[in-house]
């Protein structure tokens, strides 16, 4: 029987003009691919987090522009621009906090200009097929780079480990392997026994419904629990390593994922477990110095008051708070994963030599 694993997160179908993605708000009871084809279906998409996680999000943003420029209809190299642009603002606007979807989009319309410089006379067909291998591009590094976050996080881990997780950082993240979750499928595959425990992820419940769902399909042990159990369990001595996912990290250090991530870190460090983040490099925000630059989304009361409920759970009136991800300060993060080697204190020198690590290579393929 198809497993989750066997499904693509995204997948471009180009002959349909469209991307498929398996809509996750139906996970794990009914799994559903969905074509997406117009701008609106493509933002409401990522804002209903029928896709959704910092690289899977990156992935369709990829896609979608590639979708939405793939029939224009530009007569000069100007307004394909322009209309490049509009495009990109427009489903850059669906989720703030994610670097990755603005990353995506920034990558997608500089590749555009450089390859415009290189053909000199414009091209409207030579860029579309351009913007089709960049997403295409976007979506096998991605998992190039999971892959490489998971044997660089497997080096943490020992057989017979406990390891805590929050949210979804998984394969359905990401397009293959997920990133705080890779070093655990890599654990699995080499035989060590591990156990892995959920934080069900609440509002939402991205733990719940997605971590545990793809971990358990994968055959490994898997735990779930709600959000307020974890430090219990901390307390317990069940939990070896905690490896969470993130959705920008500052250039101190500062990681923003989902609301709670910040809780889980700040337990951690009482009970001295080791909390790491996994970050591709197209998470790391070299630009936002510290995480109170981090725009962090709020969104609708429904998702705490009557989501998943049979009737409301909350008085009719009464105020919500609901952000949706939070920032865990750089002193409780024991290291941050990336498929370069893991990054250790002080994050801003350590982060500052991987830019400058990336900016060298860059300026060696661009010569
Ligand atoms: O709101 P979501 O479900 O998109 O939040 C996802 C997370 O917080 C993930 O941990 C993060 O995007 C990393 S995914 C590899």
């Amino acid at each position: 029987m198809k497993s989750i694993l066997d499904y693509e997160t995204v997948a471009l179908i180009d002959d349909d003009d469209a991307m498929e993605i398996i809509d996750q708000t139906k996970l794990p009871g009914t799994t559903e691919m969905i074509r997406l084809r117009t701008g609106e279906e493509i933002w409401n998409a990522i804002y209903l987090l029928q896709v959704r996680g910092a690289p899977a999000i990156g992935v369709a943003a990829g896609f979608g522009l590639y979708i939405l420029m793939k029939h224009s209809q530009a007569p000069t190299y100007d307004e394909f621009m322009k209309e490049l642009k509009e495009k990109s603002d427009y489903l850059n606007s669906s989720r703030p906090t994610a670097v990755n979807l603005s990353w995506a989009l920034k990558r997608m319309e500089a590749h555009v200009v450089k390859v415009a410089e290189e053909l000199g006379d414009y091209d409207r067909d030579a860029l579309i097929t351009a913007m089709r291998e960049e997403s295409e591009r976007i979506k096998a590094e991605d998992i190039d780079v999971c892959r490489r976050i998971g044997e660089n996080g497997l080096t943490l881990i020992k057989d017979g480990y406990g390891l805590l997780t929050h949210c979804n950082a998984g394969q359905l993240a990401t397009c293959k392997y997920g990133t705080a979750t890779a070093p655990m499928y890599l654990a699995h595959e080499k035989g060590y026994k591990i156990k892995v425990f959920c934080d069900e992820t609440r509002p939402l419940l991205q733990g719940a419904r997605l971590t545990a769902y793809e971990l358990h399909s994968a055959g490994i042990d898997t735990t779930v629990l709600c959000d307020n159990m974890s430090a219990s369990l901390m307390k317990s001595g069940a939990i070896d390593a905690i490896f969470v996912g993130c959705d920008r990290v500052a250039a101190n250090g500062d990681a923003a994922n989902k609301i709670g991530t910040s809780v889980v870190a700040t337990v951690a460090k009482r009970y001295n477990i080791p909390f790491y983040v996994c970050a591709p490099t197209s998470t790391i925000d070299f630009n936002t110095k510290t995480g109170d630059d981090i725009k962090i989304e709020q969104r609708k009361s429904e998702e705490v008051t009557e989501m998943w409920y049979k009737e409301r759970m909350a008085p009719e009136g009464v105020k919500v708070y609901n952000p949706a991800f939070d920032v865990t300060d750089n002193e409780l993060i024991t290291g941050i994963v990336t498929e370069y080697g893991v990054l250790r204190a002080p994050y801003d020198v350590s982060i500052g030599k991987l830019f400058d690590t990336m900016q060298s290579r860059l300026n060696k393929t661009d010569n």
